[in-house]
Parts: structure tokens; sequence; C-alpha cells
């Protein structure tokens, strides 16, 4: 099928690079020049895994190109998917873009005689595509519903592994103005044997919302036993969620293998959630709740307690260092987790937000972050640490596994190692190291099995 994307970013990319894989002819717009042309080369204009490889081939074989030049790349296609950014905007999300692009959209299919199907895959709350989306490609394309068809297609891509996200679905939400339109989009993805849900536009978007939401509780509520654990004698909140981990439950024993399933990852503690996903969904969906009279206790409690995160493990810093003023703190992993260059709502930057409030000189590495405005970033973990007062790791890079944590101690003004991922977890350190997990009450531990 001939398909135009419109947004160019992590999820559209990747949308429109997987389509072409699978056979689809793609038009990917986007309003920057600079990102057309990356893709036009075949190069990705950010980090993510497989995408190199699947834009060269598919950019090579003339199934995938970008322009910026939406009306044309539309009237051409059979189906245009809407996946532009929606901004967080004073706690709710920002639906401009998405107005923008349906608008123009419209206008494109104003004349056109072909049935036309659009497909929102933006995140948008409850309402937007059969409201918003809808009254405004009416308008500007002087066609009534059904005339066009109208769907909403959420995206569940993990950045760092979107690719094989995309490509071995766990399921496909089509959410269908009519069935017309929901054929069309069932279509696009025949190659797909994963099971398909038919529903309503409104179910689409609140089934993405409820996914993220459920992640992100998880992750608070993680942090919150992590919490309540560095604050109790002999607990380690890794033990006490390996312990809930194998109720059958949430472990069953199939064929007599105990499964581990990979929801338990979103089971453990940390320093919080980032990403240009769960902040701003569960934000969005606090704001949609009160919005329809509904006290989103639970939503806001997750929120409050990812906000406090980076401050609890910036404490215990404090406790082993007593206070961070004119202190060197070094901070390890800097995006949102590993694998991406992807910085929006880092944990890792909340991090570095307090030790500077505390009066703390810090200084940053990630492995792929060469620069940010207004902090020291260094180019291997060695120059980041070299002379610090202390470390802290925001992101659970397994690189950090194998460091020689001897050698860098001997370089450090004094060894305070503060582990924000637990990732250090089972690593035998050397006693020159003040190891601090988290969630755990510490009297200062040299190793973290
Ligand atoms: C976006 C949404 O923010 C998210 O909610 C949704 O689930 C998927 O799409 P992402 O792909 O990460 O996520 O957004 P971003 O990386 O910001 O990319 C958006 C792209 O759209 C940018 O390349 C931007 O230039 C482009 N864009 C934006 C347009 O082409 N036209 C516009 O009017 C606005
Ligand atoms: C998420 C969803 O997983 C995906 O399905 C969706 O559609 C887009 O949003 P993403 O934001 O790329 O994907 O990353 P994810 O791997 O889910 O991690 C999000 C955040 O949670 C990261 O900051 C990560 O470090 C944190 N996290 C994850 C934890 O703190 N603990 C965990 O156990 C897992």
């Amino acid at each position: 099928m001939r398909i135009a994307v419109i947004g160019t970013g992590y999820v559209g990319l990747v949308t429109g690079a997987c389509l072409a894989r699978i056979g689809h002819d793609v038009t990917c717009v986007d309003v920057d020049a600079k990102r057309i042309q990356a893709v036009n080369e075949g190069r990705p204009p950010f980090h993510e895994p497989g995408l190199p490889e699947l834009l060269k081939e598919t950019v090579q074989s003339g199934r995938l190109r970008a322009t910026d030049n939406l009306a044309e790349a539309v009237t051409a296609a059979e189906a245009t998917f809407i996946a532009v950014g929606t901004p967080s905007s004073n706690g709710e999300i920002d639906l401009s873009y998405i107005e923008q692009a349906a608008a123009q959209i419209g206008a494109a299919l104003r004349g056109k005689n072909a049935y036309h199907t659009v497909v929102v895959k933006s995140t948008v709350v409850p309402g937007t595509t059969a409201t918003l989306v809808l009254a405004t490609l009416e308008k500007s394309s002087g066609l009534k519903a059904g005339e066009f068809g109208l769907c909403m297609n959420p995206e569940f891509l993990r950045e760092g592994c979107a690719v094989k996200d995309f490509m071995e679905p766990d399921r496909i939400v089509i959410g269908q103005s009519d069935k017309r339109a929901g054929e069309v989009l069932a279509s696009v993805y025949t190659a797909f044997d994963c099971p398909k849900i038919f529903t309503s536009l409104n179910n689409a978007e609140m089934i993405k919302y409820a996914s993220n939401s459920l992640l992100a509780t998880l992750i608070s509520f993680s942090n919150e036993i992590a919490a309540l654990c560095e604050a109790t004698p002999d607990t380690d909140v890794d033990q006490v969620l390996d312990g809930v981990h194998l109720d059958r439950r949430f472990s069953p024993v199939v064929k007599g293998e105990l499964v581990s399933p990979a929801m338990l990852t979103y089971l453990r503690a940390g320093c919080g959630f980032g990403g240009s996903c769960f902040p701003k969904d569960v934000t969005a969906l606090r704001a949609f709740a009160e919005k329809r009279g509904v006290t989103p206790r639970i939503l806001d409690a997750v929120l409050k307690t990812n906000e406090n995160r980076p401050a609890q493990v910036v404490a215990l810093a404090e406790q082993a260092m007593g206070s961070l003023q004119g202190k060197s703190i070094a901070v390890l992993g800097i995006a949102f987790k590993p694998d991406t260059d992807d910085l929006r709502e880092s944990p890792g930057l909340a991090i570095i937000d307090v030790l500077k409030q505390r009066g703390a000189q810090v200084c940053a590495y990630d492995p792929l972050i060469e620069s940010i405005k207004d902090l020291t970033i260094s180019k291997t973990v060695d120059e980041a640490v070299a002379g610090a007062d202390g470390v802290i790791i925001a992101s659970a890079l397994p690189e950090f596994r194998k460091l020689d944590w001897a050698a860098l101690a001997a370089t450090m003004k004094s060894p305070i190692l503060v582990d924000g991922r637990n990732i250090l977890r089972g690593v035998q350190l050397p006693s020159s190291i003040h190891y601090l997990p988290i969630g755990r009450h510490n009297q200062g531990h040299n190793e973290s099995s």
C-alpha cells in the first residue's frame, strides 16, 4: 500500500521504515529539513538500534523517502499516519501539531476521489480522534465521515528496541471510525500474526494511556518500596521484589520451567522513570481525569513518587558524604535509559539538578551523549570519575558492570558509589569502595549481591 507518515520523530520514522520493510511504499513527511535530508541519505537523525540498517535498505530499494511536501505525499497515498509530536503544556497535551497535521491532510484530500484512511499514531487523550481530528478533517476536506476512513492505532515502541517492537508486536490495536476504515488498517498489518484488537477510537486511545500508566505505576510502586527499605534496617528492595516476583501469578511455571515475564522488569527499583512517554502520558491522563470529574489519586501518586525519587537517590550520597556543597560528583548514564541518546525527562538530568541545587559540581558521562549546554560531559568514565568525591549511577548501562572499579576508586578523592539502578548487583567490588545501593538501609556494603 502507498502510505504517508506525517512526523519523522522516533515513532514516525521507525513506523515508516518498518512499514517499508514489510513491503509498503512509504513517504515520510516532516517540517525539519535536516531530518528529511538525513532520512533520504539513509541516516537516522537519532540513535536507535537496527534503524541505520533498515533505513539504508528501504531507502536504497526505493520503498522509503522523506519530503516536506505533505500535500503531495498524502495525495499519492492510500493511507496517512499522523505521528507528529504531542508535547506537554501545563500538564495537558498540546494538540496543536495534531490539529495542524489533520487540517493539512484534509486540505490535500479535498477533491481527491479515492477513499483515503487517516490513522492517528501519536498518543492523544481519549476523544481526540473522534472529535478534534474528525472535525478538522471534515472541515478541511469538505468530506463527511465515512467518505474517508479514520483510525487510532497507538504505538507500543520502546526506545532502544523500537524496531524489534514494531516487527514483533505483542498486539495491534485498531481503533476504527467504521468497519471499512479498520479493514484498510488491518490490511497494512497482514504481515503480522499477532492478536489484533478492533475497537472504538476512544478505547484505542485509552488502551495506550492505561498501558503506559500501569507500567509507570509498577515503577513508582517499586520505588516507594525502595524508599521504605532505605528507611528500614535489614531490608533490601531487590530481595523483597525477588520475593514478590516469585509468586506464580507473576512468574508461572510453563512446561516445568519458571517463566519470568518481561513485565517484571518494571517491578524493580531505580531512580525513576523518564523518556518522552511515561511522564507525559501519566500527566496527561491525570489532567484528563480531572476534567472528567474523576480524582486521579493513583496517577497523582505515581507522578509525585517519581518526582521525589532523584532527591532520594541524592540523599543516599549525602548520608555518606555530608553536605554536597563544593563536592565534585560524577553522574554516569544520563540518557533516560540505556541504548538511547534521548534526554527527555531523564532521571539522570533530574539528579544533576538536585546535585547542583545542593552546591555540588557535576560532571557526567554517557556513551551516547557528547554535549549538553551548561554541563561538563566527559568522554570516558575514567575522565568523569577522576578526582570525584562521589559517583552516582543513573542509568542501568551493562558496561558499568565491567568497569575496573578498583582502578577507578584509586583515582577518586573519596570512593563513594551510589548505584541508582542497582546495576552492580552481584558484581564483586573492591573493599576500597563505599558502595551504596538503592533500597537498602545503607551502612556501607562492599559487594552488591
Ligand atoms: C510523538 C508523540 O510525541 C508521541 O506522543 C507519540 O506517541 C508518537 O509521536 P516522537 O516520535 O518521540 O513521539 O516525537 P518527536 O521525536 O518529537 O517527533 C515528532 C516529529 O514530528 C519531529 O520530527 C517534528 O519535526 C515533526 N513535526 C512536528 C512535523 O513534521 N510537523 C508538525 O507540525 C510538528
Ligand atoms: C514506553 C513503553 O514501554 C512503550 O510501550 C510505549 O509505547 C512508549 O513508552 P520507553 O519510554 O521507550 O517506552 O521506555 P521503557 O523501556 O518502557 O522505560 C521508560 C522509563 O522507565 C525509563 O526511564 C526506564 O529507565 C524506566 N524504567 C523502566 C525503570 O525505572 N524501571 C524499570 O524496571 C523499567
